[in-house]
């Protein structure tokens, strides 16, 4: 089994690679092309929920593969804690994600902009911890 280091580390640079599609679509709303909005968000939403369930399979897996595994092995008190605090973000998300697709699909534009409010702060607020706290190497590594 990969090291949960290396499974946070692709895991980081998928979020980024999401966030600039994420990105991407704002500018085409801001620039009136609400299909190209929509077009890259479902795009944006197939592949977040891919990595997603491809990271919830390997959790599960591992330890069959590898007794013993767990993506947490090896982490501080701390980084444990920023997991769960991370989770806070995460799995709000999960439910708002698909909101999100349905009323924008539904041209719904009085829940879609207000719920684009609460999807905003909970991404920035996944994005902090994820690509900011969490460990891709060890700590003596990170903090040499
Ligand atoms: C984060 C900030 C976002 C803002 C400010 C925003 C805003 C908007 C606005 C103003 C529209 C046009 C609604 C209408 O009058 O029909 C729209 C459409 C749409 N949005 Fe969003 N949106 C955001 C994020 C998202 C996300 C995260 C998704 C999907 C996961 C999404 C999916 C869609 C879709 C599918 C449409 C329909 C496009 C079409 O007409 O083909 N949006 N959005």
């Amino acid at each position: 089994m990969p090291s949960g280091y290396d499974i946070i580390l692709v895991l980081k640079v998928a979020v980024s690679a999401v966030t600039l599609l994420l990105a991407a679509s704002l500018i085409a709303l801001w620039t009136g092309q609400v299909r190209l909005h929509g077009r890259l968000n479902l795009l944006f939403f197939v592949l977040t929920m891919t990595a997603v369930l491809a990271f919830e399979i390997l959790l599960r897996i591992g330890p069959y593969i590898e007794p013993g595994w767990a993506v947490t092995n090896g982490w501080t008190p701390f980084h444990r804690q920023v997991l769960r605090v991370h989770l806070c973000f995460v799995i709000p998300l999960l439910l708002v994600m698909p909101l999100m697709l349905l009323t924008g699909l539904k041209h719904w534009r009085r829940i879609h902009l207000p719920l684009a409010v609460v999807f905003a702060l909970l991404w920035l607020g996944m994005l902090v911890t994820g690509i900011g706290l969490l460990p891709h190497a060890p700590t003596d590594a990170l903090n040499p």
